[in-house]
């Protein structure tokens, strides 16, 4: 067969294709046949209110996620940064994800992950930086959004879908700003 796709451009082609399908169906669909709890929602994960699908739209049309990712790594250095007052976050799992279309994984951190930030600031430090992150983070490449910050519905959607990151799993109970 090897022979056959050096000397066969169709044969390469279709090899080629055959072996990048196969990686997809394993890597993609395989994967929630096997374990059924991919698609379960974990525990303490509820389906998103009206409010914080409203909050949810802002993030996506503001472009929040160019700059932040939604996905706590197998890393120390993610589920440190992540962590809370000496607590490592835990990292994520599919189940935290499941009202999540299209999910908001992202793949560029030029800002910190997101994925635990849920609790970890009350609506008053969101407002401030919102308006203007370098008020409280010296340096912060963090564009203000004034905008939103004056608008008396998106500012608060969009803290409501942010104070839901990450508590699926209650990790920091003693901690917590806002339920
Ligand atoms: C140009 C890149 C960029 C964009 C776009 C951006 N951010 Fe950020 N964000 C950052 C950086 C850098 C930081 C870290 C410094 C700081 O806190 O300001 C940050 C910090 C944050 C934090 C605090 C995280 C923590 O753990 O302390 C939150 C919350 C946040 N951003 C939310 C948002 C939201 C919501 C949007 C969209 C409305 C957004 N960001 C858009 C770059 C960005």
């Amino acid at each position: 067969m090897f022979s056959k796709a050096d000397n066969s451009a169709a044969w390469a082609v279709g090899g080629a294709l055959a072996l990048f399908f196969l990686g997809g169906l394993i890597t993609t669909v395989v994967p929630p046949l096997v374990d059924k709890s991919w698609g379960r929602p974990a525990p303490g994960l509820k389906p998103y209110t009206e409010i914080q699908l409203k909050g949810r739209a802002i993030y996506v049309r503001e472009g929040c996620w160019y700059c932040h990712t939604q996905q706590t790594r197998t890393l120390v250095s993610d589920t440190k940064r992540s962590g809370w007052r000496g607590v490592d976050s835990p990292i994520s799992t599919p189940d935290e994800f499941v009202y999540d279309k299209p999910h908001m994984f992202g793949t560029k951190r030029t800002g910190p992950d997101l994925s635990r930030v849920g609790g970890k600031y009350d609506t008053q430090w969101h407002r401030t930086h919102f308006r203007n992150p370098r008020d409280l983070v010296p340096g912060s490449v963090m564009p203000p959004f004034p905008w939103i910050v004056n608008d008396p519905v998106e500012f608060p959607a969009l803290v409501a879908y942010i104070q839901t990151l990450g508590r699926a799993k209650d990790w920091r109970p003693d901690h917590d700003y806002e339920k």
